[in-house]
């Protein structure tokens, strides 16, 4: 990897892939989310306003899955929380998961783009807050008093994605781009590797179980599992 300078700046994406040795499901793979419940009726926010129970049953399930069974980081979450402590340069990681095992596993310069389930939000207030218990309409927001207006703090299909000038910046100074555990099909996270290659610079990486939707706009990709892949390739880097 002859064109990566020494303290270069790193732009990591990780999608389900990587948090899928933890114990999460992903969303589009043969036995995934999106085979089980339509994300229309649970990720959108028309689904949100035709059926909140609904909505809030899916993501209490998740929250709980993901506080009370056990799940932790694995070794891909572990690798990029190292290349953070010892790459020279900045190391960013934009996540589309809504899980915490980033965190735990030790990274901190990261942007959940699509939010995250250990947080929720008054949408009359906007401001969001940490919550691990589940959440129903009868809730009261602790802020302004008013029930029924309490939401998963996650960005569904529809809406914004969180911080996207803060990674169109990261995306425009990077020297390396690593795409990690994520199928390519949901924008604007598919379209990084085509901004990253316009800016004409950076090299890329895919590293996925297979390849994903944008594979041929890699200047690499290789198959294989995070928790193999991940550590693997931040060794080949810290020990250019
Ligand atoms: N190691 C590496 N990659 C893996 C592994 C693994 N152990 N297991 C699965 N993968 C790969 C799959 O091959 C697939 O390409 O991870 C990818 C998961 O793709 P999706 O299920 O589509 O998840 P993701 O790309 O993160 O979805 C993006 O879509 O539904 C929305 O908001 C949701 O953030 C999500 C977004």
């Amino acid at each position: 990897m002859s064109v990566l300078p020494p303290s270069g700046a790193i732009v990591i994406l990780t999608g389900a892939g990587i948090s899928k040795e933890s114990g999460l499901d992903t969303f589009r793979d043969k036995d995934g989310i999106w085979s089980k419940v339509r994300l229309e009726d649970v990720a959108t926010p028309e689904g949100f306003r035709r059926d909140p129970a609904k909505v809030h049953g899916f993501y209490n399930a998740r929250r709980r899955h993901l506080v009370e069974d056990g799940i932790v980081p694995n070794a891909a979450h572990a690798a990029l929380a190292r290349l953070e402590r010892e790459w020279r340069g900045e190391v960013l990681i934009v996540t589309q998961n809504i899980d915490d095992l980033h965190e735990r596993a030790g990274s901190a310069n990261l942007i959940h783009m699509h939010g995250e389930l250990l947080k929720i939000r008054c949408q009359r207030c906007a401001q969001p807050f940490a919550w691990v218990d589940d959440l129903d309409q009868e809730r009261r927001c602790p802020d302004c008093g008013r029930g029924g207006t309490l939401r998963p703090h996650v960005v569904w299909f529809g809406e914004m994605p969180l911080e996207m000038e803060r990674i169109g910046d990261a995306l425009a100074e990077c020297s390396l781009f690593v795409s990690i555990g994520t199928s390519g099909h949901v924008y604007p996270a598919a379209g990084f590797v085509q901004m990253v290659r316009g800016q004409g610079r950076a090299h890329t990486v895919e590293l996925n179980l297979e390849p994903s939707e944008s594979a041929t706009m890699f200047h690499e990709s290789r198959l294989g599992r995070a928790s193999e892949l991940v550590p693997a390739f931040v060794e080949e880097l810290l020990c250019r």
